[in-house]
């Protein structure tokens, strides 16, 4: 079976995102665990492992169609150097992703792939609720001020 062009190539640029989610929030779960931000960690981690997830399906539908899997590296992974800024590096993360489902949603569906169309809405749900997450943490943060927000990070 043989998929559209434009759709693998959709499909290998989410599957960038997903590695770098993956490694970025691993990153990030380390640097809250050193920093004693338990509650953190464990959501940080949860998300690296949901991303390996994600990974896999994509790299399972890239086949399927024939494609060859060719994730681009977005560079480095740098671990924000405080929670807020590694936050504010996930939130910027997640917004790309975002953006570029909701353009590749609309590309599957033109040219009458269904099954990536659908995955790629599905991987959409994942994105936005996290998007939904992050933005309700730093209004936490911004509400509690730094030093509340990182004891209620601690548990
Ligand atoms: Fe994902
Ligand atoms: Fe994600």
């Amino acid at each position: 079976m043989k998929g559209d062009a434009k759709v693998l190539a959709h499909l290998n640029e989410y599957l960038s995102y997903e590695l770098t989610g993956h490694r970025q929030y691993l990153v990030h779960a380390a640097m809250c665990r050193n920093d004693g931000l338990q509650r953190m960690a464990r959501i940080q981690e949860a998300y690296s492992a949901e991303e390996t997830q994600h990974a896999a399906r994509i790299l399972d539908r890239i086949l399927l169609l024939g494609g060859v899997a060719a994730p681009r590296e977005f560079g480095p992974i740098a671990g924000g150097p405080t929670l807020a800024a590694q936050l504010a590096r996930d939130h910027a993360l997640v917004a790309g992703a975002i953006a570029h489902l909701r353009a590749a949603v609309g590309d599957c569906e033109a040219c009458g792939d269904y099954v990536s169309r659908d995955l790629l809405t599905e991987m959409l749900d994942d994105e936005e609720r996290h998007l939904h997450w992050l933005d309700t943490e730093m209004r936490l943060a911004a509400q509690l001020g730094e030093h509340n927000y990182l004891q209620s990070q601690m548990g």
